[in-house]
This record gives C-alpha cells, sequence and structure tokens, in this order.
C-alpha cells in the first residue's frame, strides 16, 4: 500500500490538485498548497458539509470567528497546560531537541545508507539493474528497512501513550549523539506546546503574545451567548465553523493526513445537562451516513470509541477510514459536557448561562462536537477515488471516481475536430452550462486521449460534438465511471447533468 500512496502523491501533483508548499525552495515540512482542482474539490467537500449540517438543520447556524482569540482562550481551554510535545536537552552543548525529530534524523541516517547500497548495486550491474526488486530483496536493504520500521513503531507507540521515559530511552539505546557536539548525555524528555505563538503590536516591548488557534472550537464557545440571543436560538441548537487550525505536529509525514497548517469543519451542539448520552449516539450516526451518502463503500468506515478520554470529554468517538496506510482517524465526536462553558466563565468573569423557558431554569449547557479534518476528509476522497482499472481491449486506464457532486469539473466539452464549425458549437455549449456548473473546454489531442485525460482528473461527463451536431443539435454524453456513451439532444444537457451530480 506503500506503492498505491505514493500514487496518490504523484497524481494529485500532476492532475492539479496538491502541491508541496514553497516547492521551488524544497518544500516546507508538512505544509501543503492546494492547486487548481484541489481548490474546488476542497470547496465542494466544505460545501457539501455545510449544507448536511447547517442548511438541513434549522436549529445550526454557522459563524466564521477569527483565527486570532485573545490569550487567555487557550488558558481557559487548556490548550497552555495540556496540549504538548516532547523536548530533550543535551547536557553538554545545552542545544534543546525535539526528541521525536532526533529519532527521526536517525532513521533518515538509516535510509541515506539503503540509498548508497541502491547506488552501488547500480553501478556494478549497469542496465541489468531491476531496483524494485533490489530493495525487496537485497538482505542488507531489507534490514535497514526493517530496523527504521521498528523504531518508528516504537516512538510512534511511546508519544501515544505519553510514555517520556521509553523516548528517552531510545535515544539512549540508538546512542543518538548531539548533531553539534557529539555529545550522549542527554536530560530527560519533557512537554513542549504544539500552539504556535505569534506577536501582536507594532513595538516588542508592547506587544502580546498571541497564539495561532489549534481548533475551531474555542472561537464558537466564547460566541456561545452572541449567537443565542441574536438568533434566538433554543436549546438544543448547534454553531457550527469551518476555517484554518495550527499545529506544530510532532510525526508530520503522511502527506495531508497530518498538517502543521490545515482547515477544520466543526459543529458544537448546546444541549441539556444528562441528555448528552443521547445526542452522542444521534451524532454519531447521523455523522456516519454523511459519510456513507457519498458512496466510498461502508467497509471502509468504522467507529472507535476511546477509553482514555481528553481532560474535556466524558465520551469520544472517532469515525476512521481506511487510508491508504490503514485505518486512522477521520473526524471525532466528542461529548466534552460543561467543560469548556465553565472554563470560559471563570477565566472572563462572565456568565455563560442559558435560561430554558420550557422550565424556567437557568444551567449551563452541555456540549456535543463534531469535528472533522477538511485536508483529511479530501485525503480519504482522493485516495479511495483513485483507481487503475484494467479494460476489455488489454489496456489499462487511471480514473478518478470522485462522487460528481464533489468533482470539480462536472464536465468537459469536446469538439471531434478543430474544424467545420465544432469548436464554435462546443465552446456555446460550454456557455450556456457555466452559469450552472464547472466545465471545461478541451480540443487538443485525438478525443481518445482527452477523454483519459479527464478520467484522470475525475470530470465525470464528456460531452462530444461532432458532424451529427451540426444536423440534428445532439452530442455524445460519456460516463466517466461506465464509460457509456449516449446521445443526447442539447437542450437537454443541463437538467441531465444536474440530475446526476445532485445539484
Ligand atoms: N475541537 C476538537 C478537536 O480539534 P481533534 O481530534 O484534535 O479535535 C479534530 O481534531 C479533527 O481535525 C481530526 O479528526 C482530524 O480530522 C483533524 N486534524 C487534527 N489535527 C490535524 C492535522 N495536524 N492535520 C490535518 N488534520 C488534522
Amino acid at each position: 500500500n506503500d506503492d498505491k500512496f505514493k500514487k496518490v502523491i504523484a497524481h494529485a501533483k500532476e492532475y492539479g490538485y496538491v502541491f508541496q508548499s514553497s516547492e521551488i525552495y524544497d518544500g516546507l515540512s508538512a505544509v501543503y498548497d492546494y492547486a487548481q482542482n484541489g481548490t474546488l474539490l476542497k470547496n465542494n467537500i466544505r460545501e457539501y458539509w455545510w449544507k448536511a449540517m447547517v442548511q438541513m438543520h434549522d436549529n445550526i447556524v454557522g459563524i466564521d470567528s477569527a483565527i486570532f482569540m485573545h490569550p487567555t482562550t487557550w488558558k481557559a481551554s487548556g490548550h497552555v497546560d495540556a496540549f504538548n510535545d516532547p523536548l530533550i536537552d543535551n547536557k553538554d552543548s545545552k542545544k534543546r531537541y525535539r526528541a521525536d525529530v532526533l529519532v527521526e534524523d536517525y532513521c533518515a541516517k538509516i535510509e541515506a545508507k539503503i540509498n548508497k547500497e541502491i547506488n552501488k548495486a547500480a553501478k556494478r550491474f549497469g542496465d541489468a539493474f531491476n531496483e524494485a526488486e533490489f530493495v525487496s530483496t537485497n538482505p542488507r536493504v531489507l534490514g535497514y528497512k526493517e530496523k527504521i520500521e521498528t523504531i518508528l513503531k516504537r516512538l510512534g507507540k511511546s508519544l501515544e501513550n505519553e510514555d517520556l521515559a521509553d523516548v528517552k530511552a531510545l535515544i539512549e539505546e540508538l546512542e543518538i549523539a548531539d548533531p553539534l557536539s557529539g555529545s550522549k548525555n542527554w536530560t530527560d524528555v519533557k512537554q513542549f506546546n504544539l500552539m504556535f505563538g505569534t506577536k501582536l503590536g507594532a513595538s516588542a516591548e508592547h506587544a502580546t503574545d498571541l497564539y495561532l488557534r489549534p481548533e475551531t472550537a474555542q472561537g464558537i464557545f466564547v460566541n456561545f451567548l452572541n449567537v443565542q440571543k441574536t438568533g434566538r436560538m433554543k436549546i438544543p441548537f448547534g454553531i457550527a465553523q469551518t476555517g484554518k487550525a495550527f499545529r506544530n505536529e510532532i510525526v508530520a509525514r503522511q502527506f495531508i493526513f497530518r498538517m502543521r497548517e490545515f482547515e477544520q469543519m466543526e459543529m458544537q451542539y448546546f444541549i441539556k445537562p444528562g441528555t448528552q448520552k443521547e445526542w452522542f449516539d444521534y451524532w454519531k450516526k447521523t455523522r456516519l451516513s454523511w459519510h456513507q451518502s457519498l458512496g466510498l463503500g461502508e467497509k471502509n468506515y468504522r467507529f472507535h470509541d476511546h477509553e482514555k478520554l481528553a481532560h474535556y470529554a466524558d465520551a469520544a468517538s472517532d469515525i476512521e477510514f481506511n487510508f491508504p496506510f490503514g485505518f486512522k482517524e477521520l473526524e471525532g465526536i466528542h461529548s466534552r459536557t460543561d467543560f469548556d462553558l465553565k472554563q470560559h466563565e471563570e477565566y472572563s468573569g462572565k456568565k455563560m448561562q442559558y435560561f430554558d423557558p420550557e422550565d424556567n431554569t437557568s444551567y449551563t449547557p452541555y456540549v456535543l462536537e463534531t469535528s472533522i479534518g477538511l485536508d483529511r476528509m479530501f485525503l480519504a476522497v482522493f485516495s479511495n477515488s483513485l483507481q487503475e482499472e484494467a479494460l476489455d481491449n488489454g489496456t489499462t486506464r487511471t480514473v478518478l471516481r470522485l462522487p460528481a457532486v464533489l468533482a470539480p469539473t462536472k464536465a468537459a466539452v469536446l469538439p471531434l475536430v478543430k474544424k467545420d464549425g465544432l469548436p464554435e458549437i462546443a465552446k456555446q455549449i460550454v456557455e450556456s452550462l457555466k452559469w450552472d456548473f464547472n466545465v471545461a473546454y478541451d480540443e487538443k489531442d485525438a478525443v481518445g486521449r482527452r477523454y483519459r485525460r479527464q478520467d484522470a482528473v475525475g470530470t465525470p461527463f464528456c460531452i462530444t460534438v461532432d458532424h451529427d451536431t451540426l444536423e440534428d443539435n445532439t452530442v455524445t454524453i460519456r460516463h466517466r465511471d461506465s464509460m457509456e456513451q449516449k446521445r443526447v439532444s442539447i437542450e437537454d444537457l443541463k437538467d441531465l447533468i444536474k440530475a446526476e451530480v445532485n445539484m
């Protein structure tokens, strides 16, 4: 599946979905840019979520709070004290390192040894050298690979269990030296904060230390009463938002799965204390059916109920997705009790209570949260959709079977040849359709190649204008997935495509 994942990353680049950030400067670790098609896919996923969560629920409204928040927010939320990464100092050089990065760099050195072996063998065998075969059979290379895997597995486990003593033990066992001084004299591993800091204000003395938000949720909590009052909301009600979040992540090596700058789509549902179990079950079910409505395969989802809970939660469950590297968290559903509102009450000195007109009582609502990473959802959709398909004629085609509702471009209009007035008609069709959805025009290369190109980019329909069009105003519409072609009249195109892309 490593191979599959590499193909996903390469395809995302080649077809204008995701680029590495600042690529000309060799990139920035765990930061990515969405390209021309990726931006559209991402917008469509966001809109699909927004419609399901806000438009379809008359008791859920959306907001867009600022990325910068008052610094006390993060004391109240617990992020200042409990959102940490492992750090180690060298006793001789007094230099400070990320403990996990030291281990990862050690593994990178083993990786370099593998490359050396490959180069050596390539020289020795010349043209007959088969790298894939060599890497999968050479005992020395296999030994190195296994070593890397064992080390990273142990590191991952220790970090997950917050077993910092074991991270130190690993560094000592591997005899990792301070890259600067060569000393192996290490302190214990301690935690450091995952939040990115920045400064607000013109001069250094008067600047305020701020954090870039590590989750969008807090912008909703601090606005709870503003929205409740101005929207005259009655409990239960929800506030949703989508937006950027920032985390200085420890292990950030899985493409857009774990990024340092990413986007969340969150919804906080304010409920009466005591009803949290019922709403927890409701939102688990509702969110799973949202995922399944996209048709990526029911078997690719599962719940992972948490035993170890975050400081704010009394129940938590992840919806996991079968990514190319296995089942991993895609969305979290958290029963957050009144932790956040109570904390903000305490730190701000402002009441965050709700008066319930039904039974004339005031209380601090409980909160049920659904939280999904937009980039992670993008990766789920994109990796699942990318398929190599064997055709009847013995060839293969690469097809990106994106759900039509999410596809960046819904249809491509192709004149069969670049003459006889066919391009003009094709362009007229583009003009008439573009009011309703994104359409492309392509006249370059033979029509078969153009079909393949649209398959690979994920366009659900190709519309071909040929000489018969001149006679009877009909065109061929070809379906990406079945490759079936039908003859339809130009004036029916819009309704036909609309029906199929659920718009
Ligand atoms: N407000 C709750 C919260 O933020 P979380 O489990 O830390 O909970 C929620 O994050 C979701 O955000 C995750 O399920 C994941 O999809 C996404 N996410 C978290 N960290 C991420 C990262 N570094 N890169 C991409 N997505 C991330």
